[in-house]
């Protein structure tokens, strides 16, 4: 007989053992890493005969949504070890989470999934999307000459809390799906042992400073010939310019890579042959609407305008219906209606569009919304857009 339930202080270290048979993870990894933003309260976890045999959990987070930052719950560590797979634990435990989130009134959930056949099933849908880049070092030419009248030195890792936490901030500002990365992450990663290792593959950390003020900075690694980006945050053209020509012309590199760049980057449009840099496109965060009212609400709208969206959502029912939504960029109502509606969607592509990360005429298209009066599509696109769309760099 399984029993699910949160867990005590005392099941914490079995809990993270479960949770690294199922990810293959090493059992000695120290579990103490997650402790900071553990709350048992949250913490589910399934047991088989006394044993733990999966387990998830959630932590308030803040997120950026069009218009504003708000607290989410980021949920994580979902995990059922491979003795007790594909028996229903998983759905058991997203089951008892959504109504868990929805009683602490969180508008919003968001996770990263490790496949991406597996979430919307439980009303997630892809909330960012981001693109990982090769170009190869003859094809890294600008289109025109770009001025950059700053330096570029590197960084000790052990600096990196100075500066750069205020770059990325300033760089994401204004984005949705952003996590910002909380001071003891920046902390952790300054004292990684990666910086510490010798030989290649080592993590450098390099800035763009004009006059007397960090503008960029530059994280990667190189292995081999390639050189690989894992984050460059620039706050303007300058640093941005000097930043990828820094990375490019790398001696002995032959290759540049860069890991999670936003799809609208300028970078593919600064190159003279914007061909040859070869792009992929993934899915970032996955979002899940906890309530629709409250989150419709909380939203900042581009356009001013006043919509009736019927949702489809088999496990919530508090989200199955209509609702009038009145939105502007200053703010937004939204509250039940009778009213007919506009458009129909389901609770996971709500979420998509909600974040800005696709229109609801894409949604249309692919049988995944309905127009029920004229123009509407039209009216929820401008409605909904956003000048960036959402990017989430950095995972919690
Ligand atoms: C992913 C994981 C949590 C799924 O747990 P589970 O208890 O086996 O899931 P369930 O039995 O509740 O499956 C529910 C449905 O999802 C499907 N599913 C679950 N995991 C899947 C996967 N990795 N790939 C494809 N389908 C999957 C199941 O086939 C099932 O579909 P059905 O309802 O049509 O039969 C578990 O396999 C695991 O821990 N994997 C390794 C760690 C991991 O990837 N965790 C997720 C981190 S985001």
């Amino acid at each position: 007989m399984l029993e699910m339930r949160s867990i005590s202080p005392e099941e914490f270290v079995p809990w993270t053992r479960a949770e690294a048979r199922a990810h293959g993870n090493r059992l000695d990894d120290d579990p103490e890493m997650l402790r900071p933003r553990f709350d048992l309260d949250r913490s589910i976890a399934v047991f088989d005969q006394g044993e733990i045999v999966g387990g998830a959990h959630s932590h308030s987070i803040e997120m950026s949504i069009p218009g504003t930052t708000i607290a989410i719950a980021g949920v994580a560590n979902i995990a059922v070890q491979p003795t007790h797979t594909r028996q229903g634990l998983m759905t058991r435990m997203m089951h008892h989470q959504i109504h868990d989130l929805h009683e602490r009134g969180e508008p919003l959930a968001a996770l990263f999934a490790s496949e991406s056949i597996i979430y919307r099933r439980f009303g997630y849908g892809i909330g960012s999307l981001y693109e990982r880049w090769t170009i190869d070092r003859q094809h890294t030419g600008y289109a025109r000459r770009y001025e950059s009248p700053g330096r570029i030195r590197f960084v000790d890792p052990a600096d990196i809390s100075n500066d750069l936490p205020e770059v990325f901030r300033r760089t994401t500002a204004g984005r949705p799906g952003v996590f910002q990365r909380p001071p003891h992450q920046w902390e952790r990663d300054s004292q990684a042992p990666e910086h510490l290792q010798g030989g290649q593959g080592g993590l450098f950390y390099a800035a763009y400073e004009e006059g007397g003020r960090v503008d960029g900075y530059v994280t990667y690694r190189i292995t081999s010939t390639n050189l690989c980006v894992n984050e460059l945050m620039a706050t303007t053209t300058e640093a941005m310019t000097a930043l990828w020509r820094f990375c490019f012309d790398v001696d002995r590199t032959s290759s540049t890579e860069a890991l999670k760049r936003p799809v609208d980057d300028p970078l593919p449009w600064m190159l003279a042959d914007p061909r040859r840099l070869q792009r992929s496109i993934r899915d970032g965060v996955w979002v899940r609407v906890v309530d629709v009212a409250a989150a419709l609400k909380l939203r900042r709208y581009m356009q001013p305008d006043k919509l009736v969206i019927e949702i489809k959502d088999d496990l919530c029912p508090w989200n199955e219906g209509r609702f009038e939504l009145e939105g502007s960029p200053e703010g937004a109502e939204c509250r039940a209606s009778n009213s007919s509606p506009d458009l129909v969607l389901g609770i996971s592509d709500l979420a998509s569009a909600y974040m800005g990360a696709v229109s609801f005429s894409t949604f249309a298209r692919a049988g995944l919304a309905e127009e029920r009066t004229p123009n509407a599509l039209l009216r929820a696109d401008c409605m909904f857009a956003v000048q960036y769309p959402p990017w989430t760099p950095c995972n919690f």
